[in-house]
Protein backbone atom coordinates (compact mmCIF):
# COMPACT_ATOMS: atom_id res chain seq x y z
CA UNK A 1 0.00 0.00 0.00
CA UNK A 2 2.68 2.46 0.94
CA UNK A 3 4.69 1.37 -1.38
CA UNK A 4 1.48 2.25 -4.19
CA UNK A 5 1.61 5.80 -2.64
CA UNK A 6 5.16 6.24 -2.93
CA UNK A 7 4.75 5.22 -6.49
CA UNK A 8 1.75 7.55 -6.66
CA UNK A 9 4.25 10.60 -5.43
CA UNK A 10 6.76 9.95 -7.67
CA UNK A 11 4.61 10.06 -10.54
CA UNK A 12 3.21 13.05 -9.83
CA UNK A 13 6.10 15.15 -9.12
CA UNK A 14 7.34 13.81 -12.66
CA UNK A 15 4.25 14.82 -14.00
CA UNK A 16 4.76 18.33 -11.92
CA UNK A 17 7.78 18.98 -13.50
CA UNK A 18 7.27 17.79 -16.94
CA UNK A 19 4.13 20.42 -16.53
CA UNK A 20 6.92 22.88 -15.22
CA UNK A 21 8.93 22.55 -18.12
CA UNK A 22 5.78 22.85 -20.56
CA UNK A 23 4.85 25.39 -19.02
CA UNK A 24 7.56 27.40 -19.35
CA UNK A 25 7.90 26.58 -23.02
CA UNK A 26 4.81 27.43 -23.37
CA UNK A 27 5.20 31.22 -21.76
CA UNK A 28 8.08 32.01 -24.11
CA UNK A 29 5.93 32.18 -27.20
CA UNK A 30 3.48 34.01 -24.98
CA UNK A 31 6.48 36.10 -23.62
CA UNK A 32 7.61 37.11 -27.49
CA UNK A 33 3.97 38.13 -28.30
CA UNK A 34 4.23 40.25 -25.37
CA UNK A 35 6.27 42.91 -26.73
CA UNK A 36 4.76 43.14 -29.66
CA UNK A 37 1.05 44.19 -27.69
CA UNK A 38 3.21 46.02 -25.28
CA UNK A 39 5.52 47.68 -27.87
CA UNK A 40 2.13 50.11 -28.75
CA UNK A 41 1.55 50.77 -25.54
CA UNK A 42 5.15 51.87 -24.74
CA UNK A 43 5.19 53.71 -28.22
CA UNK A 44 1.85 55.35 -27.16
CA UNK A 45 2.82 57.22 -23.64
CA UNK A 46 5.93 58.53 -24.92
CA UNK A 47 4.12 60.59 -27.96
CA UNK A 48 5.24 64.73 -29.63
CA UNK A 49 6.91 66.37 -27.41
CA UNK A 50 5.44 69.13 -25.64
CA UNK A 51 7.83 72.72 -25.85
CA UNK A 52 6.03 73.80 -22.79
CA UNK A 53 6.43 70.38 -20.37
CA UNK A 54 9.83 70.92 -22.19
CA UNK A 55 10.60 74.24 -21.00
CA UNK A 56 9.71 72.93 -17.49
CA UNK A 57 12.16 70.39 -17.67
CA UNK A 58 15.05 72.37 -18.82
CA UNK A 59 14.71 74.95 -15.90
CA UNK A 60 14.84 72.19 -13.09
CA UNK A 61 18.29 72.44 -11.41
CA UNK A 62 17.99 68.97 -10.63
CA UNK A 63 16.29 66.41 -13.03
CA UNK A 64 16.41 62.77 -11.55
CA UNK A 65 20.09 62.15 -9.96
CA UNK A 66 21.99 64.74 -12.78
CA UNK A 67 21.98 68.60 -12.23
CA UNK A 68 19.42 70.39 -14.63
CA UNK A 69 20.20 71.63 -18.19
CA UNK A 70 19.85 75.17 -16.49
CA UNK A 71 22.90 74.63 -14.25
CA UNK A 72 24.90 74.20 -17.71
CA UNK A 73 23.24 76.16 -20.16
CA UNK A 74 22.47 79.62 -20.81
CA UNK A 75 20.02 81.00 -23.24
CA UNK A 76 21.49 84.35 -23.18
CA UNK A 77 23.38 84.35 -26.97
CA UNK A 78 27.11 84.04 -26.19
CA UNK A 79 26.54 83.02 -22.33
CA UNK A 80 28.87 80.35 -21.34
CA UNK A 81 28.08 78.26 -17.89
CA UNK A 82 29.66 75.37 -18.25
CA UNK A 83 28.31 74.48 -21.67
CA UNK A 84 27.22 76.53 -24.85
CA UNK A 85 24.37 78.97 -24.66
CA UNK A 86 21.79 77.13 -25.83
CA UNK A 87 20.65 80.16 -27.87
CA UNK A 88 19.07 79.63 -31.24
CA UNK A 89 20.04 75.98 -30.56
CA UNK A 90 17.63 75.29 -33.54
CA UNK A 91 18.99 77.00 -36.34
CA UNK A 92 22.74 75.86 -35.26
CA UNK A 93 21.65 72.13 -34.84
CA UNK A 94 20.67 71.76 -38.41
CA UNK A 95 24.40 72.81 -39.35
CA UNK A 96 26.46 70.56 -36.83
CA UNK A 97 26.13 67.42 -38.52
CA UNK A 98 26.11 66.47 -42.52
CA UNK A 99 22.56 64.77 -43.14
CA UNK A 100 21.53 65.03 -39.60
CA UNK A 101 18.34 66.77 -39.18
CA UNK A 102 18.10 69.40 -36.00
CA UNK A 103 15.80 66.92 -33.77
CA UNK A 104 17.84 64.18 -34.64
CA UNK A 105 21.14 66.43 -33.61
CA UNK A 106 19.82 67.68 -30.77
CA UNK A 107 18.56 63.96 -29.21
CA UNK A 108 21.74 62.66 -29.78
CA UNK A 109 23.42 65.63 -27.75
CA UNK A 110 21.61 64.47 -24.61
CA UNK A 111 21.63 61.04 -25.29
CA UNK A 112 25.13 60.91 -26.40
CA UNK A 113 27.19 64.09 -25.39
CA UNK A 114 30.40 62.92 -26.77
CA UNK A 115 29.03 61.87 -30.34
CA UNK A 116 29.82 65.83 -31.34
CA UNK A 117 31.53 68.05 -28.91
CA UNK A 118 31.30 71.64 -30.04
CA UNK A 119 34.23 73.30 -30.69
CA UNK A 120 35.84 75.29 -27.16
CA UNK A 121 34.19 72.31 -25.23
CA UNK A 122 35.65 69.25 -23.55
CA UNK A 123 34.16 65.65 -24.16
CA UNK A 124 32.68 64.64 -20.92
CA UNK A 125 31.91 67.42 -19.60
CA UNK A 126 28.45 67.23 -20.90
CA UNK A 127 27.06 64.81 -17.70
CA UNK A 128 25.85 61.56 -18.99
CA UNK A 129 23.10 59.32 -18.07
CA UNK A 130 20.05 61.19 -19.78
CA UNK A 131 18.35 57.94 -20.98
CA UNK A 132 17.76 57.40 -16.77
CA UNK A 133 17.05 60.59 -15.68
CA UNK A 134 14.42 61.46 -18.25
CA UNK A 135 11.62 59.33 -19.49
CA UNK A 136 10.95 58.97 -23.30
CA UNK A 137 8.28 61.40 -22.97
CA UNK A 138 10.11 64.20 -21.02
CA UNK A 139 13.19 63.93 -23.59
CA UNK A 140 10.63 64.12 -26.53
CA UNK A 141 9.61 67.45 -24.01
CA UNK A 142 13.30 69.04 -24.50
CA UNK A 143 14.19 68.03 -27.71
CA UNK A 144 10.51 70.19 -28.37
CA UNK A 145 11.47 72.85 -26.06
CA UNK A 146 14.65 73.66 -27.84
CA UNK A 147 13.53 73.18 -31.16
CA UNK A 148 11.61 76.09 -30.37
CA UNK A 149 15.09 78.31 -29.79
CA UNK A 150 15.64 79.61 -33.26
C1 LIG B 1 27.20 69.32 -16.34
C2 LIG B 1 26.86 70.35 -17.32
C3 LIG B 1 25.80 70.07 -18.33
C4 LIG B 1 24.50 69.69 -18.13
C5 LIG B 1 23.83 69.39 -16.80
C6 LIG B 1 23.88 69.63 -19.41
N1 LIG B 1 24.77 69.94 -20.39
FE1 LIG B 1 24.41 70.06 -22.38
N2 LIG B 1 26.37 70.43 -22.74
C7 LIG B 1 27.34 70.63 -21.77
C8 LIG B 1 28.62 70.87 -22.40
C9 LIG B 1 29.94 71.11 -21.68
C10 LIG B 1 28.39 70.82 -23.78
C11 LIG B 1 29.43 71.02 -24.89
C12 LIG B 1 30.26 69.78 -25.09
C13 LIG B 1 29.55 68.75 -25.91
O1 LIG B 1 29.21 69.05 -27.06
O2 LIG B 1 29.34 67.63 -25.39
C14 LIG B 1 26.96 70.56 -23.97
C15 LIG B 1 26.31 70.45 -25.21
C16 LIG B 1 24.95 70.41 -25.36
C17 LIG B 1 24.26 70.53 -26.63
C18 LIG B 1 24.90 70.76 -27.98
C19 LIG B 1 25.01 72.29 -28.17
C20 LIG B 1 25.53 72.72 -29.51
O3 LIG B 1 25.71 73.93 -29.67
O4 LIG B 1 25.76 71.89 -30.39
C21 LIG B 1 22.94 70.43 -26.36
C22 LIG B 1 21.80 70.51 -27.37
C23 LIG B 1 22.79 70.23 -24.94
N3 LIG B 1 24.04 70.23 -24.37
C24 LIG B 1 21.58 70.08 -24.30
C25 LIG B 1 21.44 69.81 -22.95
C26 LIG B 1 20.18 69.53 -22.30
C27 LIG B 1 18.83 69.53 -22.99
C28 LIG B 1 20.44 69.28 -21.00
C29 LIG B 1 19.48 68.84 -19.92
C30 LIG B 1 18.67 67.69 -20.23
C31 LIG B 1 21.88 69.43 -20.82
N4 LIG B 1 22.45 69.75 -22.03
C32 LIG B 1 22.54 69.29 -19.61
C33 LIG B 1 27.13 70.60 -20.40
C34 LIG B 1 25.96 70.22 -19.77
Amino acid sequence: MQKKILFLVAVLSVMALLLAACGGGAKEPAATQAPASGGESAAAPAGAGNADAGKKIFEQTVVGSNPGCVTCHSLEPDTVLVGPSLAGIATRAATREDGMSAEDYIRQSILEPDAYVVDGFTAGTMIGGWDKALTEQQLNDVIAYLMTLK
